[in-house]
């Protein structure tokens, strides 16, 4: 019966060293378990004579009553305690700044095909577009190039099957526009075009950018004003020139090979010429009302100049070094 604040303090001694849930439980159990210390008391009480007994009982209680009461104090320190660390590490600290998220960019050959999207547009081109694979019809026997025809081999095709290829130029879109109105038609179908060629200058896949306009008072002065004042808006230059030299398609009559005035000499850009009255006879245009012109301009050639690239294969690398400059 001495010992009896001698266990309370030991009780409240070894509680408070505890951090853990399980740390308190087993110093719960030397104390108030099957054979923990007070228990042990209770059995021992019916050793005592019956006088003494009630006095020892309520003493032992009292005693338990202060062991439990230091055991609850210590357990809901202990869950305070674990619940201010759960809040401490989860917690959010809104105002830091964002983590940048990176962000890609347009390609320069579509930033250039966006740029003369817009300005066709501005006067007045709509934009149409056609099938990457051709059939031999609208690739070539429309625009005026029969099987066996030798500008044939002006394009290194490739082929998909015997009736199909991958569309050597955009000049087929002119067909099917064609085919499905009548004039006054204004149009660009830019896009890609596929010849088998590549190095430095050549890349298998290229874009072009098709022109036609067709009415019945369309000149090949007009065709040369439009291209010309396209350039000069292009490469914001207002003493850029263009200059056509006589050259040869099946499916324009007469034709010109054009050149822009670049750095004090000529830079190829494309071909053109009145649209060739066959052409229009095969999508049911009257070619004795009717007249059109048409242009196909290199894509790329235009981006490089534009950006200064002097390497057609940068664009097709993939490089990011190469494509982030344009972000
Ligand atoms: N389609 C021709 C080429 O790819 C260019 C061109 C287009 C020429 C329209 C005349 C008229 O070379």
């Amino acid at each position: 019966m001495q010992n009896l604040e001698q266990i309370l303090t030991d009780a409240q001694r070894e509680f408070s060293a505890c951090d853990t849930l399980v740390d308190l439980d087993q110093a719960k159990s030397r104390f108030l378990g099957k054979s923990g210390a007070l228990t042990e008391l209770m059995k021992g009480l019916g050793k005592l004579d019956a006088a003494e007994r009630p006095a020892a009982g309520a003493a032992i209680n009292v005693i338990k009553q202060g062991v439990e009461q230091s055991l609850q104090v210590k357990r809901d320190a202990i869950l305070a305690a674990e619940q201010a660390q759960k809040l401490a590490s989860e917690t959010l600290d809104v105002t830091l700044p964002g983590r940048g998220k990176a962000q890609g960019s347009l390609h320069p050959v579509t930033l250039t095909l966006q740029r003369i999207e817009e300005l066709f547009h501005s006067i007045g081109f709509e934009v149409a577009e056609g099938p990457e694979i051709e059939t031999d019809f609208y690739n070539f026997t429309a625009l005026n190039i029969p099987q066996d025809h030798p500008a044939r081999a002006m394009h290194d095709t490739f082929y998909v099957d015997d009736q199909h290829v991958l569309r050597t130029h955009t000049s087929p879109v002119q067909v099917h526009y064609m085919q499905d109105r009548q004039p006054p038609l204004r149009i660009i179908s830019p896009g890609r075009v596929y010849r088998v060629d590549s190095d430095a200058t050549h890349s298998p896949m290229f874009h072009q950018v098709e022109g036609l306009w067709v009415d019945e008072e369309v000149s090949f002065a007009n065709l040369k004003g439009v291209v010309q004042d396209f350039l000069q808006r292009f490469f914001e230059r207002d003493d850029l020139e263009v200059r056509f030299r006589p050259s040869f398609f099946p499916f324009t009559e007469p034709s010109a090979e054009m050149d822009m005035s670049w750095n004090g000499g000529w830079l190829e850009i494309g071909g053109c010429g009145m649209v060739h009255p066959n052409v229009l006879g095969h999508v049911g245009i009257d070619a004795e009302k009717y007249r059109g012109f048409a242009f196909g301009l290199g894509v790329e050639r235009l981006a490089m100049l534009r950006y200064g690239v002097n390497d057609l294969r940068l664009f097709f690398d993939n490089d990011l070094r190469f494509l982030r400059q344009f972000s």
